[in-house]
Protein backbone atom coordinates (compact mmCIF):
# COMPACT_ATOMS: atom_id res chain seq x y z
CA UNK A 1 0.00 0.00 0.00
CA UNK A 2 1.22 3.46 -0.22
CA UNK A 3 -1.42 5.87 -1.94
CA UNK A 4 -3.49 5.88 1.56
CA UNK A 5 -1.04 8.40 2.96
CA UNK A 6 -3.53 12.15 3.54
CA UNK A 7 -6.07 10.58 1.86
CA UNK A 8 -9.27 11.73 3.61
CA UNK A 9 -11.94 8.60 4.09
CA UNK A 10 -15.41 8.13 4.99
CA UNK A 11 -16.22 5.16 6.28
CA UNK A 12 -20.13 4.49 6.23
CA UNK A 13 -21.09 1.19 8.65
CA UNK A 14 -24.78 0.05 7.61
CA UNK A 15 -26.69 -2.47 9.99
CA UNK A 16 -25.33 -6.04 9.38
CA UNK A 17 -23.65 -7.96 11.46
CA UNK A 18 -20.10 -7.68 9.41
CA UNK A 19 -19.96 -4.73 11.23
CA UNK A 20 -17.03 -5.83 13.65
CA UNK A 21 -15.01 -6.11 11.11
CA UNK A 22 -15.44 -2.31 10.04
CA UNK A 23 -13.67 -1.54 13.21
CA UNK A 24 -10.40 -3.21 12.14
CA UNK A 25 -10.85 -1.48 8.66
CA UNK A 26 -10.58 1.61 10.46
CA UNK A 27 -7.61 0.47 12.43
CA UNK A 28 -5.88 -0.54 8.69
CA UNK A 29 -6.30 2.89 7.05
CA UNK A 30 -5.86 4.90 10.03
CA UNK A 31 -2.30 3.00 10.04
CA UNK A 32 -1.93 3.49 6.20
CA UNK A 33 -2.02 7.21 6.68
CA UNK A 34 -5.31 8.20 5.94
CA UNK A 35 -7.61 10.68 8.03
CA UNK A 36 -10.60 8.61 8.49
CA UNK A 37 -13.97 9.95 9.71
CA UNK A 38 -16.49 7.48 10.77
CA UNK A 39 -20.77 7.58 9.70
CA UNK A 40 -23.05 5.14 11.44
CA UNK A 41 -26.42 4.24 10.39
CA UNK A 42 -28.64 3.64 13.23
CA UNK A 43 -28.64 0.03 12.19
CA UNK A 44 -25.29 -0.11 12.69
CA UNK A 45 -25.26 0.84 16.43
CA UNK A 46 -26.86 -2.48 16.71
CA UNK A 47 -24.12 -4.08 15.89
CA UNK A 48 -21.23 -2.07 17.18
CA UNK A 49 -21.16 1.37 19.19
CA UNK A 50 -20.05 4.55 17.72
CA UNK A 51 -17.65 4.84 20.87
CA UNK A 52 -15.20 1.83 19.58
CA UNK A 53 -14.84 3.71 15.84
CA UNK A 54 -14.29 6.96 17.95
CA UNK A 55 -10.91 5.89 19.15
CA UNK A 56 -10.15 3.66 16.50
CA UNK A 57 -10.80 6.78 14.37
CA UNK A 58 -9.56 9.70 16.92
CA UNK A 59 -12.68 11.29 15.44
CA UNK A 60 -15.98 11.75 16.71
CA UNK A 61 -18.59 9.47 15.02
CA UNK A 62 -21.46 11.11 12.93
CA UNK A 63 -24.79 9.51 13.40
CA UNK A 64 -27.75 11.71 12.20
CA UNK A 65 -28.29 14.80 10.04
CA UNK A 66 -30.66 16.02 12.75
CA UNK A 67 -27.89 16.63 15.23
CA UNK A 68 -27.75 20.87 15.53
CA UNK A 69 -24.27 20.09 17.43
CA UNK A 70 -22.88 17.49 14.76
CA UNK A 71 -24.00 19.55 11.91
CA UNK A 72 -22.30 22.98 13.94
CA UNK A 73 -19.24 21.01 13.70
CA UNK A 74 -19.09 19.49 10.34
CA UNK A 75 -22.22 19.01 8.95
CA UNK A 76 -23.27 16.75 6.20
CA UNK A 77 -22.18 19.00 3.39
CA UNK A 78 -18.71 19.55 4.81
CA UNK A 79 -18.37 15.92 4.92
CA UNK A 80 -19.29 15.14 1.44
CA UNK A 81 -17.11 17.82 0.36
CA UNK A 82 -14.22 16.70 2.49
CA UNK A 83 -14.05 13.11 1.05
CA UNK A 84 -11.51 12.32 -1.05
CA UNK A 85 -13.55 8.48 -1.16
CA UNK A 86 -16.60 7.60 0.81
CA UNK A 87 -16.78 3.70 1.37
CA UNK A 88 -19.47 1.65 2.97
CA UNK A 89 -18.35 -1.03 4.67
CA UNK A 90 -20.41 -3.48 5.34
CA UNK A 91 -23.11 -1.91 2.87
CA UNK A 92 -26.72 -3.74 3.46
CA UNK A 93 -29.39 -5.15 0.92
CA UNK A 94 -31.53 -2.36 2.76
CA UNK A 95 -28.60 0.35 2.33
CA UNK A 96 -27.97 -0.56 -1.18
CA UNK A 97 -31.36 -0.29 -2.64
CA UNK A 98 -31.49 3.11 -0.98
CA UNK A 99 -28.57 4.27 -2.81
CA UNK A 100 -30.08 3.18 -5.90
CA UNK A 101 -33.04 4.92 -5.60
CA UNK A 102 -31.59 8.55 -4.49
CA UNK A 103 -32.81 8.17 -1.11
CA UNK A 104 -31.05 10.67 2.09
CA UNK A 105 -33.39 9.80 4.55
CA UNK A 106 -30.43 9.65 7.03
CA UNK A 107 -26.97 10.58 7.17
CA UNK A 108 -25.07 8.15 4.92
CA UNK A 109 -27.64 8.28 2.54
CA UNK A 110 -27.67 12.33 2.19
CA UNK A 111 -23.96 12.21 2.19
CA UNK A 112 -23.80 9.87 -1.09
CA UNK A 113 -26.05 12.00 -2.48
CA UNK A 114 -24.19 15.29 -1.63
CA UNK A 115 -20.56 13.95 -2.24
CA UNK A 116 -18.75 14.22 -5.73
CA UNK A 117 -16.03 11.73 -4.34
CA UNK A 118 -15.96 8.24 -5.40
CA UNK A 119 -18.09 6.49 -4.01
CA UNK A 120 -17.39 2.55 -2.42
CA UNK A 121 -19.28 -0.52 -1.36
CA UNK A 122 -18.88 -3.81 0.20
CA UNK A 123 -21.57 -5.41 0.67
CA UNK A 124 -22.39 -8.07 3.27
CA UNK A 125 -26.15 -9.60 3.60
CA UNK A 126 -27.46 -13.16 3.59
CA UNK A 127 -26.83 -15.03 0.30
CA UNK A 128 -30.31 -15.39 -0.72
CA UNK A 129 -31.00 -11.64 -0.13
CA UNK A 130 -27.56 -11.16 -2.35
CA UNK A 131 -29.39 -13.10 -4.90
CA UNK A 132 -32.65 -11.74 -4.81
CA UNK A 133 -33.62 -10.74 -8.26
CA UNK A 134 -34.48 -6.59 -7.01
CA UNK A 135 -30.64 -6.55 -5.13
CA UNK A 136 -28.93 -8.05 -8.19
CA UNK A 137 -30.39 -5.22 -10.07
CA UNK A 138 -29.71 -2.00 -7.56
CA UNK A 139 -26.16 -3.55 -7.53
CA UNK A 140 -25.95 -3.54 -11.76
CA UNK A 141 -27.78 0.24 -11.02
CA UNK A 142 -25.31 1.09 -8.92
CA UNK A 143 -22.26 -0.30 -10.84
CA UNK A 144 -23.64 1.09 -14.10
CA UNK A 145 -23.64 4.56 -12.25
CA UNK A 146 -20.13 4.41 -11.26
CA UNK A 147 -19.58 3.31 -8.30
CA UNK A 148 -17.23 0.66 -7.20
CA UNK A 149 -19.21 -2.85 -5.93
CA UNK A 150 -16.35 -4.86 -4.08
CA UNK A 151 -17.14 -8.17 -3.57
CA UNK A 152 -18.88 -9.96 -2.01
CA UNK A 153 -16.81 -12.74 -1.14
CA UNK A 154 -18.49 -16.57 -0.67
CA UNK A 155 -18.39 -18.53 1.94
CA UNK A 156 -20.06 -19.50 5.65
CA UNK A 157 -22.42 -17.00 6.40
CA UNK A 158 -23.16 -15.79 9.98
CA UNK A 159 -26.73 -17.19 9.61
CA UNK A 160 -25.44 -20.66 9.14
CA UNK A 161 -26.34 -20.44 5.13
CA UNK A 162 -22.99 -20.81 2.67
CA UNK A 163 -23.02 -19.23 0.00
CA UNK A 164 -22.16 -15.34 -1.56
CA UNK A 165 -22.53 -12.57 0.26
CA UNK A 166 -20.15 -12.14 3.09
CA UNK A 167 -17.75 -9.06 3.24
CA UNK A 168 -14.63 -8.97 1.83
CA UNK A 169 -12.24 -8.93 4.74
CA UNK A 170 -10.66 -5.82 6.01
CA UNK A 171 -7.16 -6.28 4.83
CA UNK A 172 -8.83 -6.77 1.17
CA UNK A 173 -10.87 -3.92 1.24
CA UNK A 174 -7.80 -1.61 2.31
CA UNK A 175 -5.90 -2.81 -0.57
CA UNK A 176 -9.05 -2.11 -3.22
CA UNK A 177 -9.23 1.24 -1.64
CA UNK A 178 -5.50 1.88 -1.85
CA UNK A 179 -5.39 0.61 -5.41
CA UNK A 180 -8.54 3.27 -6.50
CA UNK A 181 -6.14 5.70 -5.80
CA UNK A 182 -3.29 4.23 -7.78
CA UNK A 183 -4.92 4.05 -11.32
CA UNK A 184 -1.71 3.52 -12.75
CA UNK A 185 -2.92 5.82 -16.33
CA UNK A 186 0.29 7.93 -16.28
CA UNK A 187 2.67 5.40 -14.77
CA UNK A 188 6.37 5.82 -16.18
CA UNK A 189 6.03 9.72 -17.61
CA UNK A 190 6.76 12.73 -15.64
CA UNK A 191 5.57 15.47 -15.61
CA UNK A 192 5.97 18.91 -15.40
CA UNK A 193 2.96 21.34 -13.48
CA UNK A 194 2.85 25.25 -13.28
CA UNK A 195 0.84 26.41 -10.36
CA UNK A 196 -0.53 29.72 -8.85
CA UNK A 197 0.26 32.80 -9.67
CA UNK A 198 3.69 34.78 -10.26
CA UNK A 199 4.66 38.22 -8.58
CA UNK A 200 6.14 41.06 -10.46
CA UNK A 201 8.20 43.72 -8.92
CA UNK A 202 7.27 47.61 -8.98
CA UNK A 203 9.78 47.97 -5.78
CA UNK A 204 11.32 46.16 -3.59
CA UNK A 205 7.95 45.87 -1.57
CA UNK A 206 4.99 46.08 -3.79
CA UNK A 207 4.44 43.76 -6.62
CA UNK A 208 1.94 42.93 -9.44
CA UNK A 209 0.43 39.94 -8.81
CA UNK A 210 -3.19 38.38 -9.64
CA UNK A 211 -5.85 35.95 -7.66
CA UNK A 212 -4.77 32.33 -8.67
CA UNK A 213 -4.69 30.49 -5.50
CA UNK A 214 -2.58 28.04 -7.14
CA UNK A 215 -5.72 25.02 -5.91
CA UNK A 216 -6.06 24.11 -10.00
CA UNK A 217 -2.55 22.93 -10.46
CA UNK A 218 -2.13 21.43 -6.66
CA UNK A 219 -5.08 18.98 -7.57
CA UNK A 220 -3.76 18.44 -10.73
CA UNK A 221 -0.25 17.31 -9.39
CA UNK A 222 -2.43 14.93 -6.73
CA UNK A 223 -4.37 13.31 -9.59
CA UNK A 224 -0.88 12.91 -11.96
CA UNK A 225 0.46 11.44 -8.99
CA UNK A 226 -2.36 9.29 -8.23
CA UNK A 227 -1.94 8.26 -11.67
CA UNK A 228 1.42 6.97 -11.32
CA UNK A 229 3.41 9.87 -12.77
CA UNK A 230 6.54 11.71 -11.49
CA UNK A 231 5.15 15.15 -10.74
CA UNK A 232 7.39 18.46 -10.45
CA UNK A 233 5.07 21.46 -9.11
CA UNK A 234 6.66 24.74 -10.31
CA UNK A 235 4.50 27.15 -8.41
CA UNK A 236 4.23 30.41 -7.50
CA UNK A 237 3.71 31.88 -4.04
CA UNK A 238 1.04 30.03 -2.80
CA UNK A 239 -0.81 28.68 0.54
CA UNK A 240 -0.63 25.14 -0.12
CA UNK A 241 0.73 21.90 1.17
CA UNK A 242 2.80 19.84 -1.56
CA UNK A 243 0.91 16.48 -2.30
CA UNK A 244 2.44 13.92 -1.10
CA UNK A 245 5.24 12.11 -3.37
CA UNK A 246 5.07 15.79 -5.30
CA UNK A 247 9.14 17.38 -5.83
CA UNK A 248 8.34 21.20 -5.61
CA UNK A 249 10.23 23.97 -6.93
CA UNK A 250 9.28 27.51 -5.56
CA UNK A 251 9.46 30.74 -7.87
CA UNK A 252 8.16 33.94 -7.79
CA UNK A 253 8.46 35.37 -11.03
CA UNK A 254 7.65 34.95 -14.26
CA UNK A 255 11.13 34.77 -15.16
CA UNK A 256 12.20 32.53 -12.25
CA UNK A 257 9.24 30.15 -13.55
CA UNK A 258 10.65 30.35 -17.12
CA UNK A 259 14.01 28.83 -15.95
CA UNK A 260 12.66 26.71 -13.84
CA UNK A 261 10.57 25.16 -16.39
CA UNK A 262 13.17 25.36 -19.27
CA UNK A 263 16.06 23.50 -16.60
CA UNK A 264 13.80 20.16 -16.51
CA UNK A 265 12.08 20.10 -19.38
CA UNK A 266 13.70 18.19 -21.82
CA UNK A 267 13.62 15.36 -19.01
CA UNK A 268 9.79 15.36 -18.67
CA UNK A 269 7.46 14.42 -21.17
CA UNK A 270 4.63 16.53 -20.23
CA UNK A 271 3.84 19.65 -19.32
CA UNK A 272 0.54 20.70 -17.73
CA UNK A 273 0.67 25.03 -17.50
CA UNK A 274 -1.94 25.93 -15.33
CA UNK A 275 0.14 28.95 -13.87
CA UNK A 276 -1.21 32.52 -13.92
CA UNK A 277 2.09 33.82 -15.22
CA UNK A 278 2.22 37.72 -15.53
CA UNK A 279 1.56 38.35 -19.28
CA UNK A 280 3.09 42.15 -18.46
CA UNK A 281 5.94 42.83 -16.10
CA UNK A 282 7.35 46.43 -14.46
CA UNK A 283 9.67 47.60 -17.44
CA UNK A 284 12.46 48.54 -14.44
CA UNK A 285 11.86 48.03 -10.75
CA UNK A 286 12.77 50.50 -8.86
CA UNK A 287 15.37 49.69 -6.39
CA UNK A 288 13.87 50.79 -2.61
CA UNK A 289 10.69 52.42 -1.63
CA UNK A 290 8.85 54.68 -4.13
CA UNK A 291 7.43 57.77 -1.76
CA UNK A 292 4.36 58.86 -1.90
CA UNK A 293 5.35 62.01 -3.58
CA UNK A 294 3.26 62.93 -6.72
CA UNK A 295 -0.03 63.09 -7.04
CA UNK A 296 -0.15 60.52 -10.41
CA UNK A 297 2.35 57.67 -10.72
CA UNK A 298 2.60 55.27 -13.91
CA UNK A 299 4.51 52.52 -14.24
CA UNK A 300 5.88 51.28 -17.11
CA UNK A 301 5.22 47.58 -18.30
CA UNK A 302 6.96 45.58 -20.74
CA UNK A 303 5.49 41.87 -21.81
CA UNK A 304 7.03 39.23 -20.09
CA UNK A 305 8.43 36.12 -21.82
CA UNK A 306 5.07 33.11 -22.71
CA UNK A 307 6.76 30.38 -20.99
CA UNK A 308 4.08 27.96 -22.84
CA UNK A 309 4.66 29.97 -26.24
CA UNK A 310 8.78 28.96 -25.95
CA UNK A 311 8.54 24.98 -25.13
CA UNK A 312 5.55 25.26 -27.89
CA UNK A 313 8.50 26.32 -30.09
CA UNK A 314 11.48 23.48 -28.93
CA UNK A 315 12.14 20.98 -31.11
CA UNK A 316 11.56 18.17 -29.09
CA UNK A 317 8.88 19.89 -27.23
CA UNK A 318 6.77 17.55 -24.93
CA UNK A 319 3.00 17.04 -25.04
CA UNK A 320 1.59 20.74 -23.80
CA UNK A 321 -1.36 21.19 -21.68
CA UNK A 322 -2.66 24.81 -21.64
CA UNK A 323 -5.22 26.81 -20.10
CA UNK A 324 -7.19 29.41 -20.66
CA UNK A 325 -8.92 32.23 -18.60
CA UNK A 326 -11.99 33.98 -20.70
CA UNK A 327 -14.84 35.74 -20.40
CA UNK A 328 -16.08 34.98 -23.10
CA UNK A 329 -16.09 33.46 -27.20
CA UNK A 330 -14.52 30.39 -24.91
CA UNK A 331 -13.90 28.24 -27.74
CA UNK A 332 -12.43 30.62 -30.39
CA UNK A 333 -10.23 32.34 -28.17
CA UNK A 334 -9.10 28.49 -26.48
CA UNK A 335 -8.35 27.11 -30.01
CA UNK A 336 -6.88 30.04 -31.19
CA UNK A 337 -4.41 30.34 -28.05
CA UNK A 338 -3.54 26.45 -28.37
CA UNK A 339 -2.37 27.20 -31.99
CA UNK A 340 -0.57 30.10 -31.25
CA UNK A 341 1.19 28.30 -28.54
CA UNK A 342 1.62 25.40 -30.29
CA UNK A 343 0.06 23.16 -27.63
CA UNK A 344 -1.73 19.90 -27.45
CA UNK A 345 -4.58 20.67 -25.24
CA UNK A 346 -6.18 23.27 -24.05
CA UNK A 347 -8.56 23.51 -20.58
CA UNK A 348 -10.89 26.78 -20.79
CA UNK A 349 -12.81 28.25 -18.29
CA UNK A 350 -15.12 30.85 -17.83
CA UNK A 351 -14.02 33.40 -15.17
CA UNK A 352 -15.89 36.04 -13.90
CA UNK A 353 -18.61 33.79 -12.62
CA UNK A 354 -18.55 33.35 -8.48
CA UNK A 355 -18.84 29.72 -8.35
CA UNK A 356 -16.05 28.39 -10.41
CA UNK A 357 -12.48 29.27 -11.47
CA UNK A 358 -10.23 31.77 -9.49
CA UNK A 359 -9.86 31.35 -5.56
CA UNK A 360 -12.76 28.84 -4.77
CA UNK A 361 -13.07 24.84 -4.22
CA UNK A 362 -14.45 24.19 -7.79
CA UNK A 363 -14.25 24.46 -11.35
CA UNK A 364 -15.90 23.61 -14.87
CA UNK A 365 -13.81 23.40 -17.96
CA UNK A 366 -14.01 22.60 -21.58
CA UNK A 367 -10.88 20.73 -23.08
CA UNK A 368 -9.95 21.62 -26.38
CA UNK A 369 -7.38 19.25 -28.73
CA UNK A 370 -6.65 19.10 -32.61
CA UNK A 371 -9.77 17.09 -33.17
CA UNK A 372 -11.90 16.66 -30.59
CA UNK A 373 -13.30 18.82 -27.21
CA UNK A 374 -15.07 17.49 -23.69
CA UNK A 375 -16.98 19.32 -21.29
CA UNK A 376 -16.50 18.64 -17.51
CA UNK A 377 -19.21 20.05 -15.46
CA UNK A 378 -19.22 21.93 -12.68
CA UNK A 379 -17.47 19.84 -9.80
CA UNK A 380 -14.20 20.14 -6.83
CA UNK A 381 -11.23 21.12 -8.74
CA UNK A 382 -10.26 17.20 -7.04
CA UNK A 383 -12.78 15.75 -8.98
CA UNK A 384 -12.02 17.88 -12.78
CA UNK A 385 -8.14 17.45 -12.09
CA UNK A 386 -8.88 13.55 -12.05
CA UNK A 387 -10.58 13.84 -15.33
CA UNK A 388 -8.46 16.19 -16.35
CA UNK A 389 -5.56 13.69 -16.05
CA UNK A 390 -7.21 10.78 -17.26
CA UNK A 391 -8.04 12.59 -20.82
CA UNK A 392 -4.39 13.94 -20.72
CA UNK A 393 -3.40 10.27 -20.54
CA UNK A 394 -5.86 9.38 -23.51
CA UNK A 395 -4.40 11.97 -25.66
CA UNK A 396 -0.72 11.24 -24.71
CA UNK A 397 -1.49 7.64 -25.70
CA UNK A 398 -3.47 9.00 -28.74
CA UNK A 399 -0.78 11.09 -29.88
CA UNK A 400 0.99 8.41 -32.50
CA UNK A 401 3.83 10.69 -33.23
CA UNK A 402 5.84 9.54 -29.58
CA UNK A 403 6.93 7.14 -28.23
CA UNK A 404 4.67 5.24 -25.62
CA UNK A 405 6.58 5.09 -22.93
CA UNK A 406 3.56 3.01 -20.42
O1 LIG B 1 -2.44 33.98 -23.10
P1 LIG B 1 -2.90 33.50 -21.76
O2 LIG B 1 -2.16 34.13 -20.62
O3 LIG B 1 -4.38 33.54 -21.58
O4 LIG B 1 -2.52 31.93 -21.79
C1 LIG B 1 -2.70 31.10 -20.71
C2 LIG B 1 -1.78 29.91 -20.82
O5 LIG B 1 -0.45 30.33 -21.14
C3 LIG B 1 -1.67 29.17 -19.51
O6 LIG B 1 -1.42 27.81 -19.80
C4 LIG B 1 -0.47 29.86 -18.86
O7 LIG B 1 0.15 29.02 -17.90
C5 LIG B 1 0.42 30.12 -20.06
N1 LIG B 1 1.27 31.32 -19.94
C6 LIG B 1 2.64 31.20 -19.91
N2 LIG B 1 3.46 32.29 -19.83
C7 LIG B 1 2.94 33.53 -19.80
C8 LIG B 1 1.53 33.69 -19.81
C9 LIG B 1 0.73 32.57 -19.88
O8 LIG B 1 3.14 30.06 -19.95
N3 LIG B 1 3.74 34.57 -19.71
Amino acid sequence: MGFLTGKQIILGITGSIAAYKAAELVRLLVKSGTRTRVVMTQGAQAFITPMTLQALSGNPVHTTILDEQAEAGMGHIELARWADTVVVAPASANFLARLAHGMADDLLSTLCLTTDAPIMVAPAMNQRMWINRQTQLNISHLGQSGITIMGPASGNQACGDIGPGRMLESDELASIIDNSFARHTLAGLKIIITAGGTREAIDTIRYIGNRSSGKMGFALANAAREAGAEVTLICGPVNLDTPSGVSRIDVETAKQMRQAVLNQISSHHILIGSAAVADYVPTAPYEGKIKKTCDNLSIELSPSIDIMQEVGQLQDKPFTVGFAAETENMDVYARDKMQRKNMDMIAANIVGLPDRGFEVDENAVDVYWSNGQKTLPLASKTKIARQLIALIGDRYRADTSRQIIA
